[in-house]
């Protein structure tokens, strides 16, 4: 069994404080093109959705009115992603083989690529979606003096879903815990914990709506 953890409980800090994720994209709020994607994704059995408090009753209504048949609890998240990510687990049903967790600010994940994720988690321990960087990289200080230029030919930009076998995500959470680290994303976690950590190149656009711009550009790409 499968299990999904959609992400949608941030503050949208870097939009000004907006709730994103509840902003309509065309007919749908964002976060729904996610519940549909991986409500048809045949490999998922369960979703877990994670709120803020104060938009649970607008979740509830949103996964009525989208007819979704997988949703198996919405609850909240937590100050960080990672704490939101630990609600989520904790509420996906007993004998979860693979966890797959996705940032509800991703609008144009795909039943196919949330397919692959799961299946490098079967055969691997993990799949973490992830493109190849075409731009060139530098690393700068804080006045933006270039320090030195990373080989791009071995940088990836990781994205979500990430998808790993429930027991590697839970053990890598609780080490995160233990040792009081900060991380991004839940593969930060699982390397943390020591565990191997594999990417699923995807050369689709799987843009995560972050600043205002990114509005219209997802908007193009989801009439496409
Ligand atoms: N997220 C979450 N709980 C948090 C923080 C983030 O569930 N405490 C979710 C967001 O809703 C989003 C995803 O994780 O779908 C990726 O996070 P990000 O793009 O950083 O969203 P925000 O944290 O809301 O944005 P910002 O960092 O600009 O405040
Ligand atoms: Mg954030």
């Amino acid at each position: 069994m499968n299990g999904a953890i959609i992400l949608a409980a941030g503050k949208g800090e870097r939009m000004g404080n907006m709730d994103k994720v509840f902003m309509k994209l065309g007919p749908y709020p964002v976060v729904a093109y996610s519940l549909l994607a991986f409500e048809n994704c045949t490999n998922i059995d369960a979703i877990v959705i994670v709120t803020r408090e104060d938009r649970i009753e607008t979740t509830q209504t949103l996964v009525s009115s989208l007819s979704l048949s997988k949703i198996v609890s919405i609850t909240t998240g937590g100050a960080r992603r990672q704490d939101s990510v630990k609600n989520g687990l904790k509420n996906l049903p007993e004998g979860i083989d693979i966890a797959v967790v996705h940032d509800a600010a991703r609008p144009l994940v795909t039943p196919e690529l949330i397919s692959l994720c799961i299946e490098s988690a079967k055969e691997k321990g993990s799949g973490v979606a992830a493109k190849r960087v075409v731009d060139t990289i530098k690393e700068c200080d804080e006045n933006g003096l270039v320090v030195r230029t990373i080989d791009r030919n071995r940088l990836c930009a990781v994205e979500t879903p990430q998808a790993f076998k429930a027991e590697i995500l839970r053990d890598a959470l609780d080490k995160v815990e233990i040792a009081g680290a900060n991380i991004t994303d839940d593969a930060s976690a699982v390397e943390f914990s020591g565990k191997e950590v594999h990417l699923v190149e995807w050369q689709k656009p799987n843009l995560k709506l972050t600043h205002a711009e990114d509005q219209k550009i997802l908007l193009a790409l989801l009439n496409d």
